[in-house]
């Protein structure tokens, strides 16, 4: 049975932690949390899940950039590194831990990956456009790290005053 886990918001410790590497692979938990994941990340309308963001804080993500009439192109990064980047985008970017937010952020246009699967393979993966920025917006929840780091101060500061508010209200 799948688990749609709520997903955790900007300012719980969790999203903030560098999230331990996975040493177990190709166990039924893991299978099983992956398979979870995918699940919360479609229910929440999302491209891209970290584990942090389900309050989990190890080193596992799971991507579908696929156009919605199109084949799913489902990726599992475990412990992942960006081994390569090139180039230059600019585009809106959010994050399912900052609901309601969404700012420019410039990123490489294409992006070398290695990672390991469910059963602990490594391989290379090269994404570009928005399947490289989700290669490195997922890497960052793994180091700690939210698209608020790429924007300049004055933009930060303004995301977590409004964040403050919707929290004094409730609401977040
Ligand atoms: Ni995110």
């Amino acid at each position: 049975m799948a688990k749609i886990y709520p997903i955790v918001k900007y300012g719980d410790p969790v999203l903030a932690r560098t999230a331990a590497i996975v040493t177990e692979f190709g166990t039924p938990e893991l299978k099983q949390l992956l398979a979870d994941m995918f699940d919360s990340m479609i229910a929440a309308n999302g491209v891209g899940l970290a584990a942090p963001q389900i309050g989990i804080s190890q080193r596992i993500a799971v991507i579908d950039c696929s156009p919605r009439d199109q084949p799913p192109d489902r990726i599992v990064l475990i412990n992942p590194e960006i081994l390569h980047t090139a180039g230059k985008q600019s585009e809106e970017e959010g994050c399912l831990s900052l609901p309601g937010f969404r700012e420019s952020v410039t990123r490489p246009m294409h992006v070398t990956v290695r990672a390991q699967d469910a059963e602990g393979r490594w391989f290379e993966r090269t994404g570009e456009d928005l399947l490289a920025r989700a290669f490195l917006h997922e890497t960052d929840h793994l180091h700690g790290r939210l698209f608020l780091s790429h924007l300049s101060s004055l933009k930060r500061e303004m995301i977590k005053r409004k964040v403050k508010k919707l929290q004094n209200e409730g609401e977040w």
